[in-house]
């Protein structure tokens, strides 16, 4: 126990060695997450098969091990997607551009190792047509600047296209109040293991506090944590905000 406690206050204060313990750990739970969550990931790309434009240009912010590379590879009626991939994260990014470089050439990839408020700050205003996260906003540092960031980048009538878990939405029975108080009492440590991932966040009226307008969709899904054999119950949001 005392143990426990030492390697977790030694985590509080050494961020660095929280990001190296999360790039050992996320490539173990990354399968897991995106075989459960396939529909809702390819629901919201659909909107770049409805775009008709010669060239698209998408900003993936936290693109992780490139788990979405594939969905964008995938999509039948794109011409061309200039596709930058974001991602602080060393270990991962290694395997992003693994990825990467097995992908159909049709589609123009760059990537940068930066964190994605570093990234924007370079990035023209109004020149982005869509900008995605999936399971980023939950422990970006500074979301309501990166959102205001993204609100900045994106071109008038651009879409932030985001699959995100989040604050348990539903109001109405006791059950939601007790499952809202747990997302909040494990937060505390979750973050510590999980790369500042928070459970709690209200990220939808966050992307709305910033201008964007959206309907998002919800959904509970139920990742394994690998490799104990245990469900994690996620609440989702996911859908488009429109610039
Ligand atoms: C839970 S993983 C999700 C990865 C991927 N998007 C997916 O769906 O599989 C969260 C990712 O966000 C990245 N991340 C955390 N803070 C970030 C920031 N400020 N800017 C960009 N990426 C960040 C992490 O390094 C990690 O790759």
């Amino acid at each position: 126990m005392l143990l426990i406690a030492l390697f977790l206050g030694f985590l509080y204060v050494h961020d660095e060695s929280k990001h190296a313990l999360f790039g050992k750990l996320w490539p173990r739970l990354t399968n897991s997450l995106t075989t459960r969550t396939v529909l809702q990931r390819n629901a919201v790309l659909q909107v770049l098969n409805g775009d008709n434009s010669d060239s698209i240009k998408l900003i993936e912010i936290g693109a992780g091990t490139g788990e979405n590379i594939a969905f964008i590879d995938k999509l039948e009626n794109v011409a061309k997607i200039n596709y930058i991939g974001v991602e602080p994260n060393e270990a991962l990014y290694n395997l992003l551009l693994n990825r990467i470089h097995t992908l159909n050439p049709k589609f123009k990839y760059e990537t940068s190792m930066k964190f994605g408020g570093e990234y924007l700050n370079r990035v023209a205003d109004n020149s982005v047509d869509y900008i995605l996260t999936t399971f980023v906003l939950c422990s970006v540092d500074e979301q309501q600047s990166l959102l205001k960031e993204m609100y900045r980048v994106l071109k008038p009538g651009g879409k932030l296209l985001y699959v995100e878990h989040v604050l348990y939405y539903d109001e109405a029975r006791l059950a939601s109040h007790i499952f809202k108080g747990l997302q909040i009492v494990l937060t505390p440590i979750w973050r510590l293991i999980a790369g500042g991932c928070e459970l709690h966040r209200d990220t939808e009226s966050a992307i709305k506090s910033v201008g964007f307008s959206t309907s998002p969709q919800r959904e509970m899904v139920y990742p394994i944590l690998e490799p104990f054999p245990l469900y994690m119950p996620l609440p989702l949001k996911y859908g488009s905000a429109t610039k």
